[in-house]
């Protein structure tokens, strides 16, 4: 395997206090880096001191808008222990997008290997507090300077890590949704299935617009308008007194680890949940009847989120009175638990760090 090389800084930051974290606010003394190059394979793997990339301005991630990133957490359970939750996934997920987005996806030992190393170099930066974790970012950009159109030749991958708390300011509160009838998020046989850069500035817009009205985050229809895909950055789940339905992977909805994860929990306790393609009309017929319990929307930030408001063509339908569900609130508090270790890990989610 390419050889890691480190140097780490001499000037270590001060951690910010682990319970005024938000999310994304901070990065940790050191990154991990590594370039792919055609014709001459992986190179320059190295952990280093947090900071500034040097990028030609003709790279064409500025360009071309190759950019493919992942999320995923580390935490410190309450014996101390620092776990990564389902790095494998994370890891399988990024190498399909990088194909996707002719990219060079890093080896899998080179992934996992540079990400040991780096949270390990910065592992004080793991916080300790309630609903707190590492979160981590490893992104691929084409970093060949080039003009017309084609893939780079050159692949830059690095990983950041970001103390962080909740990821929403309501907390573990239900959030408001609108319904976005303008926008698209993804299309068939586009990037939506991959956590392409390109698909969050597609997003960015309808989320600006929905927050103005009140909204926390967007819900995500099909190119007909009808088909439910996803929430803002979340997955979605809707549980009906019969059956708790998710939207099928169609190949525009990103397949979250989140997703996957209560789907294995759901079935674990043989609870009837179905993947298949679900309507905004079905969801606001059946929520007039009352069939509809919860609403909630899940991903590696948030983890659980409940929606507790869900607009759709000028009409704000509350959900549970506006609560947190029973559904949902134990979910949350089980895969939580499990991550902090207050829970046994059956279906084998955790990754120690190695030290
Ligand atoms: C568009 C989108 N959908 C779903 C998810 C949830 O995926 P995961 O559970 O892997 O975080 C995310 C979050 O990362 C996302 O950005």
């Amino acid at each position: 395997m390419t050889t890691i090389t480190k140097n780490l800084t001499n000037t270590p930051k001060a951690l910010p206090p682990s319970d005024q974290l938000g999310f994304g606010q901070h990065f940790s003394d050191h990154m991990f880096v590594a370039k792919y190059t055609e014709g001459k394979g992986w190179s320059e793997a190295s952990v280093v001191p947090y900071g500034p990339l040097s990028l030609d301005p003709g790279a064409s991630v500025f360009h071309y808008g190759q950019a493919l990133f992942e999320g995923m957490k580390a935490f410190r359970k309450e014996s101390g222990e620092v776990v990564f939750f389902r790095p494998e996934f994370n890891y399988h997920r990024l190498a399909e997008g990088a194909a996707r987005l002719c990219l060079e996806a890093p080896p899998m030992d080179l992934f996992m290997e540079g990400l040991h190393q780096v949270v390990a170099a910065d592992e004080r930066w793991i916080p300790k507090g309630p609903n707190t974790s590492l979160y981590i970012r490893p992104t691929l950009i084409g970093s060949e300077p080039f003009l017309g159109v084609r893939p780079s030749r050159e692949t830059l991958f690095f990983i950041l890590l970001s103390p962080v708390g909740s990821y929403y300011s309501e907390g573990t509160k239900p959030i408001k949704i609108w319904t976005e009838e303008k926008y698209l998020r993804a299309a068939p046989g586009g990037l939506g299935a991959v956590k392409a850069g390109a698909n969050y500035a597609s997003s960015l817009k309808a989320a600006l617009e929905a927050k103005k009205k009140g909204y926390a985050q967007v819900l995500w229809l099909d190119v007909e308008h009808q088909g439910i895909e996803e929430v803002g950055t979340m997955n979605v789940f809707f549980v009906f007194d019969n059956e708790i339905v998710t939207p099928a992977l169609n190949g525009s909805i990103l397949s979250g680890g989140t997703r996957d994860a209560i789907l294995q929990l759901l079935r674990s306790k043989n609870l009837p949940v179905v993947e298949r393609r679900i309507t905004i009309t079905e969801v606001v017929d059946r929520l007039a009847k009352g069939e509809l319990k919860e609403a909630f929307g899940t991903g590696t930030a948030a983890v659980i989120s409940p929606v507790g408001v869900l607009h759709y063509q000028g009409k704000d339908w509350t959900i549970n009175n506006n609560e947190n569900g029973p559904l949902s609130t134990q979910l949350y508090n089980e895969i939580t638990a499990i991550q902090r270790g207050a829970q046994a890990d059956t279906l084998n989610w955790l990754v120690p760090l190695k030290k």
